[in-house]
């Protein structure tokens, strides 16, 4: 297992370009097995995650090779196969999307329940309510899912749940309603620009989707999928966590491969707190530092919202800003595994259901970490190249089933990052304590903070009393 060891305290200066999006290359992957034909893929990413994804694929009855980076020929040969095994889909969630086009391709389907998740409960009943409704049979046995369909009919169908639309939910039911006979609505689909890409892939192939972008999707169905080529949309997940990364070091990027309109909560958040982010006239943008990063309240919902994998991202710079700050999550309210970490940093966090309560702080300092999934993982590299002295981030393998290559891009803009093995004596020495004391000063010291913290809303109840 590797870890990162990370020398903080120098602003990134340069440029540095984004990859293909992760999110939307592993539903389109899996789709790849509803089509008749040959796939070529442009802007796929270089992921541990897309290599489980092939891996998967091939397992499954298709080729699929790759020649030059992010480019990918998938052709399915064998149709036989039905089993997405779970020492596969365990490692992935992603695996779950083979189901809608194995259903609606081979009429069968026999695939893995994910597991548990270090960033809450992920239930999959959205995704077999739809598919039900399209005319599947469908029964859980031994952590599998079982499903079973002569010809899917089209239906109407809400996919809503508690915590509003599904992206992969709708990924799985959408891929199904293309095969399907007649016509299928979605009401409540996930908006999503990897949702958008995957009907726009869809389309290409030869399927009739109308209403992208929007909750209410329209599918006519058509009797097959023809080969295609397609080039994926770049990772906007990814040119978030960059600009927070230019933010939080005070530094300067210009970002390349980035559309701008898909970004529009992200940058309006940058905005509040006072972050200027141009766009180059092309497709990229520049980025640079803010003279003093100020708090706000983030709320992560569905798009068009804060996406919920930059949540833990915004966390990291928020502890830097001047002020309380609020960082609610509605999609997944128990993703906070990175507070008791940033906390070891030295951040000012309380968490409580659903959110963190961020007092700001001048710095971080420097720490041995862990992190607990993939968003986390970037937001403790992202504390870590601003804190004063080294940090360790343990667990890494999460960040690489995510970011390609993200180390390297930091280092070419002035990140000092090593990867070595995780051994107790790769610990660098300034993290190694041994009982010595250091110097404490008057700053050590400081006023005590008043007793209860105030959010905003509390503190607008409180004025608002009698
Ligand atoms: N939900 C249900 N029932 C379902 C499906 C989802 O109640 O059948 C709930 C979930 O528990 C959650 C909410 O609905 O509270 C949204 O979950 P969603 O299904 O949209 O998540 P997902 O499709 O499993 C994708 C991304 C995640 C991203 C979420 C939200 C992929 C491969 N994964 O997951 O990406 O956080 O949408 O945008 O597209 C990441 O990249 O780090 C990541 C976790």
């Amino acid at each position: 297992m590797d870890m990162l060891v990370v020398e903080g305290g120098r602003p990134l200066r340069g440029t540095v370009t984004v990859s293909g999006s992760k999110n939307a290359a592993l539903p389109i992957l899996a789709a790849t097995l509803a089509v008749e034909g040959p796939v070529h893929l442009e802007g796929v990413p270089d992921l541990v995650d897309v290599h489980t994804l092939t891996t998967l694929l091939s397992a499954l009855g298709a080729t699929a090779t790759t020649r030059t980076p992010g480019r990918w020929d998938v052709r399915v040969g064998d149709e036989s196969p039905c089993l997405a095994d779970y020492e596969l889909v365990r490692r992935m969630r992603a695996g779950v999307c083979v189901l809608g086009p194995l259903l609606a391709r081979r009429g069968r389907a026999c695939v893995s329940l994910p597991g548990g998740c270090n960033i809450g409960h992920r239930p999959i009943d959205l995704h077999l309510k739809g598919l039900r409704a399209l005319g599947a049979r469908i029964r859980i046995d031994r952590g599998y899912v079982f499903a079973e369909a002569d010809r899917l009919t089209g239906a109407e169908i809400d996919l809503t749940g508690p915590q509003g639309s599904t992206v992969t939910g709708t990924a799985n039911v959408l891929v199904a309603a293309c095969l399907a006979r007649g016509t299928t609505t979605l009401h409540g689909a996930a908006r999503e620009p990897e949702i958008v890409d995957l009907g726009h892939f869809l389309n290409a192939a030869g399927a009739r989707i109308r209403g992208l972008g929007t909750s209410r999707l329209v599918i006519e169905g058509v009797a097959e999928l023809h080969g295609v080529s397609y080039r994926i949309i770049p990772d906007r997940i990814e040119a978030a966590t960059l600009l927070v990364a230019a933010a939080i070091t005070q530094g300067e990027l210009r970002i390349g491969n980035t559309r701008r309109e898909h970004l529009s909560a992200v940058l309006q958040t940058l905005h509040e707190i006072g972050v200027a982010v141009e766009s180059d006239g092309i497709d990229g943008l520049h980025v640079a530092a803010a003279q003093e990063l100020r708090s706000t309240e983030i709320t992560a919902s569905p798009y068009p919202g804060v996406p919920t994998d930059v949540q833990a991202q915004f966390t990291a710079l928020l502890s830097l800003a001047t002020g309380r700050s609020v960082v609610t999550d509605t999609v997944f309210p128990d993703r906070f595994l990175h507070i008791p970490e940033l906390c070891r940093m030295g951040a000012h966090i309380r968490r409580e259901p659903g959110r963190g309560l961020i007092t700001g702080v001048r710095q971080l300092s420097g720490a041995c970490v862990m992190a607990s999934d993939l968003r986390a993982s970037a937001a403790l590299l992202l504390a870590a190249l601003a804190a004063k002295g080294e940090s360790v981030i343990r667990r890494i393998y999460h960040l690489d089933r995510g970011y390609e290559r993200l180390e390297n891009k930091l280092n070419a803009v002035g990140a000092v990052i090593r990867r070595v093995n995780d051994a107790p004596e790769h610990l660098p020495d300034s993290l190694r304590v041994l009982g010595t004391m250091p110097p404490l000063t008057e700053d050590d010291a400081p006023p005590i903070p008043p007793p209860k913290f105030l959010a905003r809303e509390d503190a607008a109840a409180k004025e608002s009393a009698p």
